[in-house]
């Protein structure tokens, strides 16, 4: 059996990266082996981008449609090197942000065209989709204050995105439960506001019924 895809989404400091290893942790209690990997990055090649996007590395920022690409083309080193190899082995892959990201932040927060930004990951994932994605769904300004937070317990200062102003993000996520909307058979919203553990609890029951209990499972 090919494995599942599952990423998260949602905007800044709701909880992506926490919850991506408590779902790891949660699978492999069952002995189902997962992989966590994250966007832009998750490659060698991903990771320079990365490195380009969030930091200005390149001394220069990238105009909007370079940007766009610049992530379309970390996500397609990802996808080949790294997803599609995983879950044709049977491996689960667990991934922190993905195409709906670009959707949300490219075409939603800056106002690239959605549907040609959508025509561009379609190009891009090369039949790779997300089996389900995890929207976390949080006020802009908690996960800021739990952002702010982290900064002062580690030291970290604040990338290209999260310096962005607030209407940006309110349209972020605003973008996000749009297209959760329009692809209610991929995408749950899950509200990311309670402690880690009760969203954790959450996440886990969409899991069980869609891949472990529930009719789709039943129907493999
Ligand atoms: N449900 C939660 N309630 C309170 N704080 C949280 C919660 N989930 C995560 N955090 C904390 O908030 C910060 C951002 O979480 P993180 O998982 O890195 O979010 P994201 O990956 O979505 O940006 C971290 O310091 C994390 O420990
Ligand atoms: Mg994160």
């Amino acid at each position: 059996m090919s494995g599942k895809f599952i990423t998260l989404e949602g905007p800044e400091g709701s909880g992506k990266s926490t919850q991506a290893k408590m779902i790891i942790r949660h699978l492999a209690e069952l002995g189902v082996e997962a992989m966590y990997t994250r966007e832009p990055g998750g490659t060698a090649l991903g990771e320079e981008i990365r490195n380009i996007l969030q930091h200005n590395q390149a001394g220069e920022a990238p105009c909007e449609r370079a940007e766009l690409l610049l992530f379309e083309a970390s996500r397609n080193q990802l996808v080949e090197k790294v997803v599609r190899p995983a879950l044709q082995k049977g491996i689960w892959v667990i991934c922190d942000r993905f195409m709906d990201s670009t959707t949300a932040y490219q075409g939603y927060g800056r106002g690239l065209p959605v549907e040609e930004v959508k025509a561009i990951h379609h190009f891009t994932v090369n039949g790779i989709t997300p089996d389900l994605t995890l929207l976390l769904d949080l006020k802009i300004k908690t996960g800021f204050e739990r952002i702010a937070q982290r900064f002062l317990e580690l030291g970290e200062s604040a990338d290209r995105f999260e310096q962005e102003e607030r209407s940006f993000h309110e349209r972020v996520r605003q973008g996000y439960l749009t297209l959760a909307e329009e692809e209610p058979e991929r995408f749950r919203v899950v509200d990311a506001a309670a402690e880690p553990e009760a969203v954790s609890v959450n996440i886990w029951k969409i899991i069980e019924e869609e891949f472990l209990t529930g009719p789709k499972c039943r129907a493999q």
